[in-house]
């Protein structure tokens, strides 16, 4: 099953083509690393295949219903909001659950008519269902594994605003893996990590259940994670379907063959 296809796409920027008539797919349960020398065009690219900017030409098509998580899109929070409520805000649709079963239970402790409480308890049975199912009784223990995984435990009690770049860029890259999006693209997302915190993303990768295309420069990251590498450059892109060692060595093995 196919996600993300793109047809024939160029982008121009400033009379200068960054890329033309460039395809390329995405398989579901991908990992795909994409590469290339610095300014071949790969975050001009993941932007397209993000849907944040339009190609000059061109078609993507995305498998309907799609969900995709950018790295790049950091919320805007307002001032005072807490660094744990923007991970939560991951959970909305579950934490309005929880808000409406408080409420049923108030309710139902002070019914009297037992055709209305009958009705409260239906009601409450079915939402609880639904909570259970979509892990509701599993946010905090999510928040935790991904907060301490990212090692940004203790930026949890400050106002989101008053982070550091890097602290946001990581605060942001914990938001979208509680999302669980289908597609996950992710520019660069060591660049902010320390070591401890990379080993602990490139194994949370590993293991995602959805789709994931990354750039990245760091080719150990790359190596544990991936299992196909698109190679982006004077334009053009070339699949190969190894790691990044693999890769290289295919590539120095074409050089030789071709000298
Ligand atoms: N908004 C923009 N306006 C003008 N030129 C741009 C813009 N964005 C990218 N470019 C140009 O397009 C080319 C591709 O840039 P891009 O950022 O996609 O490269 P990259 O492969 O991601 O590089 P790096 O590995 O350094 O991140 C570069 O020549 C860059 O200068
Ligand atoms: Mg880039």
């Amino acid at each position: 099953m196919i996600v993300c296809s793109a047809n024939k796409l160029a982008k121009t920027y400033g009379g200068n083509a960054v890329f033309e008539h460039l395809s390329m797919e995405i398989k579901e349960k991908d990992r795909v690393g994409l590469v290339g020398p610095n300014g071949s065009g790969k975050t001009t690219l993941i932007r397209l295949l993000a849907g944040e900017e339009p190609p000059d030409a061109g078609q993507i098509h995305w498998k309907k219903g799609c969900r995709i998580g950018f790295l790049e899109q950091i919320p805007d929070y307002h001032d005072t909001t807490l660094t744990k409520d923007v991970l939560k805000s991951a959970f909305s649709s579950l934490l309005e659950m929880e808000e409406r079963m408080k409420k049923l239970e108030d309710e139902m402790g002070v019914e009297t008519d037992s055709t209305k409480l009958e009705k409260l308890v239906v009601e409450y049975g079915n939402l609880q269902d639904q909570f259970t199912l979509h892990g509701g009784y599993e946010i905090k223990s999510r928040i935790e594994k991904i907060t301490h995984g990212l090692n940004i435990h203790l930026l949890m009690d400050q106002p989101f605003s008053q982070l550091s770049g890097g602290e946001k860029t990581k605060v942001g890259l914990g938001l979208m893996l509680l999302q669980e999006p289908d597609l996950l693209l992710l520019d660069e997302p060591t660049n902010h990590l320390d070591l401890m915190a990379v080993e602990w993303l490139g194994k949370f990768l590993q293991d995602y259940s959805g789709t994931v295309l990354l750039i990245s420069h760091d080719r150990y990251f790359l190596d544990e994670v991936v299992n196909k590498i698109v190679d982006l450059e004077d334009g053009e892109i070339h699949s190969y379907y190894t790691n990044f060692s693999g890769f290289v060595k295919e590539t120095n093995k074409t050089k030789k063959g071709r000298s």
